[in-house]
């Protein structure tokens, strides 16, 4: 969507993964959704590193709502957000962040909380404009799919007619199969910023490995309808969370930073271990998410080991490459070349190992090495072109 916003991967925090529905404020008010647990998270975002690593977004996710009040606006649950969005919003930007809303384009939301019907469309975006919200996502349950293809452009064009820049994140692939001819990606990506193609995460491996085996077996589809302004989004960051071994914490993040993926954390930011942070926060990862070229990446090697090859083109000639080990037994040292992974033409490259920091110089086109990977871990480079000896010697 041309609406000038998310010209790179939205980053950010997201209620629901971690959250969920919890609405029961009188027995654990740390953890229900309410204001508290917003700003709660936006005072750790502002403070703990994560808005000046590039993570601005705070956004809410389904069961804020109270009902409409008897113009037919949307107003939020008042014991659990007594001091109303608006107030909510006014704090997340006095800290230099963004909020964002959900709504649902249908009856009900997922969770059984008024929807957004085609007569409301109009009224509850300039609701959210007046609340001065940031970013909207548009879920899809109760509805149908000619409700779905009518609301979601509908919603779209209300939106910019607020005047308000509001990213729009939609889920109504996912509520379609995710893929053509039941979804137009090049209309998708005419009127929503990013969306949702497939299943919603849940805390295991095993989910993380669910969705990556869709957006590999559609990447053809995929990759190409990604880029500035409008991005697949495979779901929500587990990391922080139970379900994710350090291995597998460090996999997601390259994946989904290759995949230039949004990148919304789920997690309780206020008891985070520091490891998760290094994670999270690795200003090397970051600086090639935030790549300006905006290409999705693609697996481009499976091996019969089970190693797995993923790379995503950078700007100024570099790449971010992901060595990805599917094993369940030790750490695999996996023998390669540049050559091997389609490289050509006899430039020099050096490579960073994003999560060590270690440097391999010198490398062309028919250099062996070797990198071991963990099971269900990853190894990532930057891998950028060094110019000739004479060259950077002037
Ligand atoms: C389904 C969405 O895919 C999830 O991300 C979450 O928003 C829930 N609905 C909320 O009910």
């Amino acid at each position: 969507l041309e609406n000038g916003l998310l010209r790179t991967p939205p980053m950010g925090w997201l209620a629901w993964e971690r959250f969920r529905c919890n609405t029961n404020c009188k027995v654990d008010p740390k953890n229900c959704i309410s204001e508290r647990l917003f700003m709660e998270m936006a005072d750790r975002m502002a403070q703990d590193g994560w808005r000046d690593a590039g993570y601005t977004y705070v956004n809410i996710d389904d069961c804020w709502i109270g009902g409409r009040d008897d113009k037919g606006h949307l107003v939020p649950d008042p014991e659990r957000f007594p001091r109303g969005i608006a107030f909510l919003a006014d704090y997340v930007h006095s800290l230099g962040l963004k909020l964002g809303i959900y709504e649902d384009m249908g009856n009900f939301t997922c969770m059984g909380y008024p929807g957004t019907t085609l007569d409301k469309v109009v009224q509850d975006a300039q609701t959210f404009a007046e609340w001065k919200v940031d970013m909207l996502k548009l879920d899809g349950c109760f509805s149908t799919p000619e409700e779905r293809a009518e609301g979601y452009p509908k919603m779209s064009a209300a939106l910019n007619a607020t005047g308000r820049p509001i990213a729009f994140s939609c889920s109504w692939p996912a509520y379609e199969g995710g893929l053509p001819p039941r979804v137009n990606y090049s209309l998708l990506a005419n009127i929503c910023n990013l969306w949702r193609n497939y299943d919603d995460i849940q805390d295991s491996w095993r989910s993380v490995l669910s969705i990556l085996d869709w957006y590999v077996a559609h990447q053809d589809i995929l990759q190409e309808v990604a880029g500035p302004g409008h991005w697949n989004d495979p779901d929500m960051l587990l990391i922080g969370n139970f379900g994710l071994n350090h291995e597998q914490s460090q996999a997601q993040m390259a994946l989904w930073t290759v995949l230039a993926a949004p990148l919304f954390m789920s997690t309780d930011l206020r008891t985070i271990s520091a490891q998760n942070v290094d994670i999270l926060q690795n200003p090397l990862m970051i600086k090639i998410h935030q790549d300006p070229l905006g290409i999705q990446g693609r697996r481009i090697l499976k091996e019969r080991s089970r190693i797995e090859v993923y790379l995503r083109p950078l700007s100024s000639k570099a790449s971010a490459i992901v060595f990805f080990s599917r094993r369940i037994d030790m750490p695999y040292r996996y023998h390669t070349s540049l050559a091997r992974l389609n490289f050509s033409g006899s430039t020099t490259y050096e490579a960073q190992n994003v999560f060590s920091g270690d440097v391999i110089s010198g490398l062309q086109n028919d250099t062996n090495f070797t990198v071991t990977i963990n099971p269900s871990g990853v190894v990532m480079w930057y891998l950028y072109p060094i110019k000739n000896l004479h060259m950077s010697q002037q």
